[in-house]
């Protein structure tokens, strides 16, 4: 085979199906693997494939076997791993040869990549991509950060490879550095949210309604019918109705309840944090998953306070109620979301394509849902206002809040903790209030602090008149 059109470094779940996927859209691909006996086992499941595809167990034949400029996608475990890479590659490439980095990168870690590429005069593309091993093989969502050229040099074969909505390729450069690594951290973000808010809407069911799980996933498969239509609501009907071979018991009933995470869930709570972006629903999903892996702390909570959460009262909650629930607590976690996207788009100057980003989530990713295509028209009409506000889903939120608020306060007075939907609809009240309490924390801080405050009846800085009397006693 002549020399291969790019180049993969990493042949873990990830790597292998993207290779695979790069190889069956027609292109030729090398491969590399730090442990070098995974490349014949690779080649050997590739099938036909294997006709396009290349193994190099040393690093230097893979870089030969490279068509000029070269362009290589590392697909190893994101953090030092990356750095690694790039410092064992880099001298044995041309200054022209371009690393991409395909993991799930720390946007700032992409950054700080991209700067020292920059500096070095030698091209580096940071991509996200999203949609699991299913995903990496057969259609990913590809979310590119770096200069335009970067992105130009290999965008027909990431577009090509990528998931397509409508025939539309789900693979869009978003801006400069870290932007698309942004981007896929806050996909993860409105993920560990949008997961939350469903595992509660279970929660519900299964300890106030008393429905078994495969009760639970035939609800689950009629949403998936409507509004919340979703990869997330047509898997949690699937594993459901899982069974588990050894006990006969439905899956969802052997599996211990203690969440695992990588991390880009918190990262977009504090990036949130940083730029000063309200995003309570993504951050209890992150508290609620931080709360199901401290087990040991909760098995005492509930042997020394006593459980909660009891049975509600026949007709306390309909189903309707939970529907609607999930509705409303969905458009506004996506709400918040977009609202950190734009805020740090115009911080890190990045002028990112907010409908595009809507777009690129429609086919391929993990939070694909039927929504999304409404939220790219709402932010084509009005890029950063505020989804919620969007007069689309302001109806929407019209016509179901009355369901997250029946579901958060029914099942808070019940004692079943459901942080997404309260953090939800917290926030709806707030994004509402004209009037909020912060004139009482202005005062405090100037009582305290002489911190000044605004007055409502003219401009200026102004202290209360207590500031002379308790500093001079
Ligand atoms: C995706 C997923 C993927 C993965 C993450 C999140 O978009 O394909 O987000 O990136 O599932 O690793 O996993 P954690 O739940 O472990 O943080």
């Amino acid at each position: 085979m002549s020399a291969a059109e790019i180049g993969l470094i990493g042949l873990g779940t990830m790597g292998a199906m993207l290779a695979l996927n790069i190889a069956d859209n027609g292109f030729t691909v090398a491969v590399h693997n730090r442990t070098a006996a995974r490349i014949p086992e690779f080649l050997d499941k590739a099938g036909d494939l294997a006709d396009r595809i290349t193994g190099h167990a040393d690093i230097q034949d893979f870089v030969q076997g490279l068509a000029t400029p070269r362009n290589i996608i590392l697909m190893v475990p994101a953090g030092d791993a990356v750095d690694a890479q790039i410092d064992m590659l880099r001298p044995l490439l041309d200054a022209d040869d371009m690393i991409i980095d395909a993991g799930n990168a720390n946007f700032h870690d992409s950054q700080r990549r991209a700067q020292a590429a920059e500096d070095a005069g030698v091209p580096f593309l940071g991509i996200g991509v999203s949609g699991g091993a299913e995903g990496a093989r057969f259609g990913p969502s590809i979310m590119g950060g770096g200069t335009p050229a970067a992105w130009d040099r290999v965008a027909h074969i990431l577009k090509a490879i990528s998931a397509k909505y409508e025939d539309q390729p789900c693979a869009t450069y978003m801006g400069a550095g870290g932007a698309g690594h942004f981007v896929k951290t806050v996909h993860n973000g409105i993920e560990y949210a949008d997961m939350q808010l469903i595992a509660e809407a279970y929660g519900v069911m299964r300890d106030g309604m008393g429905m078994d799980a495969a009760a639970c996933g035939a609800v689950f498969d009629r949403w998936n019918d409507g509004p919340l239509q979703s990869y997330l609501i047509e898997i949690s009907g699937k594993v459901s109705a899982a069974t588990d071979p050894e006990t006969g018991q439905p899956v969802l009933d052997v599996i211990l309840d203690r969440a695992g995470q990588k991390g880009t869930g918190r990262w977009t709570a504090i990036e949130a944090q940083m730029l000063g972006a309200p995003v309570p629903t993504i951050e209890a999903a992150v508290m609620a998953r931080n709360m199901s892996a401290a087990r040991d702390l909760r098995l005492s909570g509930s042997d020394i306070l006593g459980e909660t959460g009891r049975t509600l009262d026949d007709g306390a909650l309909s189903l309707e109620d939970l529907e609607q629930a999930l509705i409303a607590g969905k458009v506004l976690c996506y709400a918040q979301g977009f609202d950190l996207l734009s805020k740090a788009s115009a911080d890190y100057g990045w002028d990112l394509p907010m409908a595009e980003i809507a777009e690129v989530w429609r086919e391929g990713c993990i939070i694909r849902s039927a929504m999304l295509n409404d939220m790219a028209s709402a932010l084509t009409d009005a890029p950063t206002r505020n989804l919620a506000l969007a007069p689309f889903f302001a109806g929407i939120l019209r016509d179901n809040l009355a369901g997250l608020r029946k579901v958060a306060v029914v099942a808070m007075g019940a004692g079943h903790p459901v942080p997404a939907l309260a953090a939800a609809l917290n926030y709806f009240d707030t994004l509402t209030s004209a009037r909020t309490t912060a004139n009482m924390l202005q005062a405090q801080r100037d009582y305290f602090g002489a911190h000044s405050f605004e007055r409502i009846d003219r401009d200026g800085a102004h202290h209360g008149p207590w500031l002379n009397q308790h500093l001079n006693g």
